[in-house]
C-alpha cells in the first residue's frame, strides 16, 4: 500500500466530513519516514482543487454517490492530473484497496469502474462563453465567490486577482523578546533552514513544515502574515483595546511593540480568550489582559478610556481563501450578516477612544461591503471622528482616502483591509 495516499486520504476525510483544519490535521499526522511533502501536496491539492475536481469527476456518474465516495473519485482525479510519481494504474489499485477496507466496501465495484475512466480522462475546461461557470472551474472557487467578486470588481481585476500566486513559504515574525533578529538568522542558517527576507525588518519568509519541528526554536518565532503585522503597527498608546483578540496575532505583536503599554484583549468565547492566554505565555508577553467580552455589548468603565482601539472584526475571510483553502470546505459561509455585526462593533467600541485617539479597523477580506462600507457608514454618524493614514511599512496598497486594502496580485500578500479612524472632539 502506497503509505502517503494512505494518509493523505485519511487526513482528507477528516478535513471533509469531521470538520478537521487541513494544516493542523498534517501537523498531527506527522511521521518522519514518509515522504511527507507529497502527503502534504496531495492534501492540499485536492483541497485547492476542490470545486474543479468536482465538476470534473461528475461526468462520470448519473446518480450523485455517498460524498465520501466523492472523495475518493476526486483524490484519483487530482492524483492521474498532477502526481506523476504514482502511475494511473497504482492509483486505481490502491483507491480500491483503501475502499475495500472501508465502509465503502459495498460499493467496491462501482469504484473501480468509475475510477479506471477517471484517471484516463482529459480534464477540459467549460467554454470561456459562460463566463461564471469557466472562472469558477478555472480558479477553483465557488460560483458564488465568483459572483462576489463580478459584482465588486472588473472582470480584468477579477482575473487578475485570481491569478496572483503568492509564495508557498509562510511569513514569520521573530519574537523580539527574546531573540535578536540577527541571532535568530543565524540560527537558521546553523539548522540548514532556507528563508528569504520580508519587507518587515523583524520578519522572514521560512520552509513551516521544516522550521516547525526545530523545538530549539519554539517561542522565538510567531507564523503571523505581512497586513497582520501591519494592522498591529499601526495601534499606539499606553491604553489599548483589541475587542475580537483570538487568538492573539496582533494583540501579543503591538504588546510586544509598546511593552509599557496596557493592552486588554478580548473575545466573545472562552475557548478562544485561552487561546490568547496561552500565546501570550507561549511569546512571553506580560502586558496583555485578557476578558471574555461580547464586543457589541457597551461596558460604562471602558467609556473613554483607550489611547486605541483595534477591531480585527470577524469577517468573511475571502482574502486569506488561499493561505486556508479548507474554510471553503468547513464552513457554510454564511456571511450576509457580517455588515450589521461589524457595524455595531464599530459603533460600540469607537465609545471608548480617548479624545484625540485611535480606532484601527480591519479585516481579512476583500469586500467592500465589509470594508470601506462599513467606515463611510460609521463617519456619516460620527462626525467626531475623522479618518487618518494608515502606513503600510512600503508594501503597496489599493488607497481610498487613507483606507488601504491589500490585494494578492497588487501587494503581494493575503488579501486585508485596514482603515485608522481619529477622534476629534
Ligand atoms: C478575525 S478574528 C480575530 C483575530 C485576532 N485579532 C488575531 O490577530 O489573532 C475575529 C475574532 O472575533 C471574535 N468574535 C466574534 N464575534 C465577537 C463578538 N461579538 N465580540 C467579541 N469577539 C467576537 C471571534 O471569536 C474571533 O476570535
Amino acid at each position: 500500500m502506497n503509505k502517503e495516499l494512505n494518509l493523505a486520504y485519511k487526513v482528507l476525510n477528516n478535513v471533509y466530513f469531521k470538520g478537521a483544519y487541513a494544516s493542523i490535521e498534517l501537523n498531527k499526522s506527522y511521521i518522519s519516514n514518509l515522504n511527507f511533502n507529497l502527503v502534504t501536496k496531495i492534501t492540499y491539492g485536492v483541497i485547492d482543487d476542490d470545486v474543479k475536481l468536482d465538476y470534473f469527476v461528475k461526468q462520470f456518474y448519473k446518480k450523485a454517490p455517498k460524498k465520501e465516495v466523492t472523495l475518493i473519485f476526486k483524490l484519483a482525479a487530482y492524483l492521474s492530473q498532477n502526481i506523476n510519481s504514482i502511475p494511473k494504474f497504482a492509483v486505481v489499485n490502491e483507491l480500491v484497496e483503501i475502499a475495500k477496507h472501508s465502509k465503502l466496501k459495498p460499493y467496491v465495484s462501482f469504484i473501480n469502474a468509475v475510477l479506471k475512466k477517471i484517471v484516463n480522462a482529459e480534464f477540459v475546461l467549460p467554454d470561456t462563453k459562460d463566463k461564471r461557470l469557466y472562472l469558477s472551474i478555472k480558479y477553483s472557487k465557488p460560483l458564488w465567490f465568483i459572483d462576489l467578486m463580478l459584482k465588486n470588481f472588473s472582470d480584468d481585476f477579477v482575473v487578475e486577482f485570481f491569478e496572483a500566486e503568492l509564495t508557498n513559504l509562510t511569513h514569520i515574525r521573530v519574537n523580539t523578546l527574546k531573540i535578536k533578529y540577527s541571532d535568530f538568522v543565524s540560527k537558521l542558517k546553523e539548522l540548514d533552514i532556507d528563508y528569504t527576507t520580508s519587507t518587515l525588518d523583524d520578519a522572514l519568509f521560512v520552509e513551516y513544515s521544516k522550521i516547525v519541528r526545530e523545538e530549539s526554536l519554539n517561542g522565538l518565532y510567531t507564523p503571523q502574515g505581512i497586513p497582520s503585522m501591519i494592522v498591529s503597527r499601526n495601534v499606539v498608546g499606553n491604553t489599548i483595546l483589541d475587542a475580537c483578540s483570538a487568538p492573539g496575532g496582533k494583540a501579543v505583536y503591538i504588546a510586544t511593540l509598546n511593552p509599557n503599554s496596557k493592552v486588554i484583549a478580548c473575545d466573545y468565547y472562552e475557548h478562544r480568550a485561552q487561546l490568547i492566554n496561552d500565546y501570550s505565555s507561549r511569546m512571553s508577553v506580560e502586558n496583555v489582559t485578557t476578558k471574555v467580552l461580547d464586543a457589541t455589548n457597551f461596558v460604562p468603565e471602558f467609556e473613554g478610556k483607550f489611547d486605541c482601539v483595534l477591531l480585527d472584526v470577524p469577517c468573511s475571510g475571502l482574502g486569506v481563501i488561499d493561505k486556508k483553502p479548507d474554510l471553503l470546505i468547513n464552513n457554510d459561509l454564511d456571511f450576509l450578516s457580517l455588515p450589521d455585526l461589524q457595524l455595531k462593533i464599530l459603533e460600540n467600541n469607537s465609545k471608548y477612544v480617548k479624545s484625540g485617539g485611535s480606532i484601527v479597523y480591519s479585516t481579512c477580506t476583500i469586500l467592500p461591503t465589509e470594508n470601506e462600507d462599513i467606515i463611510t457608514k460609521f463617519l456619516q454618524k460620527h462626525p467626531n471622528f475623522r479618518l487618518d493614514t494608515v502606513d503600510t511599512f512600503g508594501v503597496l496598497c489599493d488607497d481610498k482616502g487613507g483606507l488601504k486594502t491589500f490585494y494578492p496580485h497588487i501587494s503581494k500578500t493575503e488579501g486585508f483591509f485596514i482603515g485608522k479612524l481619529v477622534r476629534n472632539d
